[in-house]
Order: C-alpha cells, then structure tokens, then sequence
C-alpha cells in the first residue's frame, strides 16, 4: 500500500476534508494522528477508518496544543503533515469585527506556521513533506470575505516560503487551493442584516456540471501530493474547483 508505515498528522479531521482525508490515507497503509478541537467528531471518524489512529484534541488558538500535537504524533516520527483545520466567517467588511479578522488568521495561518515549525524537525529526518489547505480565496479577491482571503492568500505565502528554505533539506511544502466543497464551513451563512450583493458572491460559480467538489476530491489530491508519486513537486498551490477560477 501506497503509504504503508508512514506517520501522518491532518488536522481538521472531524469534519469534512480533514475527515475524508484520514480516512483516504488510513486505507493506504499509513499510522495517522487525527486533531481537531472537536473531540466528538474525532472519534466519528477514527470509527470510519481502516486503522485505529492517535485521536489527539487541539485548539488551533493555542499554540501550546498545536505543538504538543505534533510531538503525540512524532513519538516515533513523522512522514507527512495535511494542515486541514480551518474556519470562516463572512459579511460585509465594514461590519466585520477586528476580533474575528484575528481569530481567522490565527486558526487559519498563524498554527498552521507553528504546526509546521513544529514538524519541521521531524520531517527533515524523513525527507517527509507537508500538505497545506489554502483555498481559490488565497488566488483571487473576495467580496465579503476578506479576512479568509487574507488568511489562505498567508498561507499560500507560508508554502512558497517554506518550500525554499527547505528544499535543499529533501522537504517538499505544497497547497491545495479548493473551490467549493461540499462541508459544513462551506455552508456558513452571512451574519443577518448585512448588506450582501449576491451578485459579486456568485461571480466565481464552478463552471463543470455539477462542479462543487466533494471532500473525498480533495482528499485523493493530499493523497497525490504526499506521496513519492510528486517527488518533484514543491512550492506548489494545487487548484481544484470545478472551473472556478477558469475565468
Ligand atoms: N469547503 C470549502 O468550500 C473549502 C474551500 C476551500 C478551502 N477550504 C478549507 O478546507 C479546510 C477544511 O474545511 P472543510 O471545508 O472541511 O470544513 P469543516 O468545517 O468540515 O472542517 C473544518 C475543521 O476545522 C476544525 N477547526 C475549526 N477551528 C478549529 C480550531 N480552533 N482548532 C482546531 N480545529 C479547528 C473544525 O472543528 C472542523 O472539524 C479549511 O482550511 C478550509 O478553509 C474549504
């Protein structure tokens, strides 16, 4: 099997991506360790996985826990970091509150930076590589979302960077721009009474049939660029959106 023996960490596994995620790689062969802040939902999905996994609850907002993460899942070592936790909030920005624009980039950039210092180590021990969850929001303005945008336009920054200063180590750092995809935070509704123009949240619809994306797409795409089968890819923001962003 593809990633038989391999240590792997993905965040954000209760739900959605993360969750699809787990269960794709842990029906490769690899030994995963699931996070996420909500601990119930963890264990849904360890319970959908080929193999028993390291249920380990973090708060992304604390970056304490995001490191003692990594260290539950490198007792042994580490082969492949997926940064999948994320959120979003969205509205009209001269109703947004500063307080959530910080929350968002905290959850969204700033732990997956310390997720990935914290690997680092680890994976320079492995020549193992990292996966992150950026978005087409990191790619293109958004109307209404802009701190989201900020925060995956961050982490697209933070993949490239990270890509070069670790290359020569044998570490490969790479993104995964989706689209709309069927979860939970896909479904966040603006907050009430703002004033939306749906027109300019409609302007980037998937232009394929049927062209939202499910979480298991996603999924075979951190599968792909995990393994040895993208040995030469690094630096890269991967789109998937069913022709979103085509024009
Ligand atoms: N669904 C989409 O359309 C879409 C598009 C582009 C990018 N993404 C990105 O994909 C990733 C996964 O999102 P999803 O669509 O599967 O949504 P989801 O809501 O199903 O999953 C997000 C997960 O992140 C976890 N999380 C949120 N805040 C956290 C915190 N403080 N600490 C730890 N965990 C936390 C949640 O508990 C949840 O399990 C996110 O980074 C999101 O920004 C999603």
């Amino acid at each position: 099997m593809e990633f038989e023996g391999k240590k792997v960490l993905i965040t954000g596994a209760a739900s959605g991506i993360g969750r699809a995620t787990a269960i794709r790689f842990a029906a490769a062969g690899a030994q995963v360790t699931i996070g996420d802040i909500n601990a119930a939902g963890l264990e849904e999905t360890a319970g959908m996985m080929a193999s028993t996994p390291k249920v380990v609850p973090y708060d992304a907002c604390d970056f304490d826990s995001c490191r003692a993460l990594v260290d539950a899942a490198a007792t042994d070592g580490l082969d492949v970091l997926c940064n999948i936790s994320g959120m979003i909030k969205w509205g009209p920005s001269l109703d947004f509150a500063v307080e959530d624009f910080e929350r968002i980039l905290k959850v969204n950039t700033t732990s997956v930076f310390v997720l990935c210092q914290a690997a680092l180590p680890h994976l320079v021990k492995s020549k193992g590589n990292i996966v992150n969850t950026a978005s087409t929001a990191a790619l293109q303005g958004l109307a209404y979302t802009i701190a989201y945008s900020a925060s995956k336009h961050a982490v697209a920054a933070i993949t490239k960077g990270l890509a070069i200063e670790f290359a020569a180590k044998g570490v490969r750092v790479n993104a995964i721009c989706p689209g709309h995809v069927d979860t939970p935070l896909a479904a966040t509704p603006p907050p009430t009474g703002g004033d939306v123009d749906w027109s300019l949240v409609m302007r980037n619809a998937p232009k394929l049939e049927n062209g939202s994306c499910e979480p298991l797409d996603i999924a075979e795409m951190f599968a792909y660029l995990a393994s040895e089968r993208a040995r030469k890819v690094t630096g890269s923001l991967f789109t998937i959106d069913g022709g979103q962003l085509a024009g």
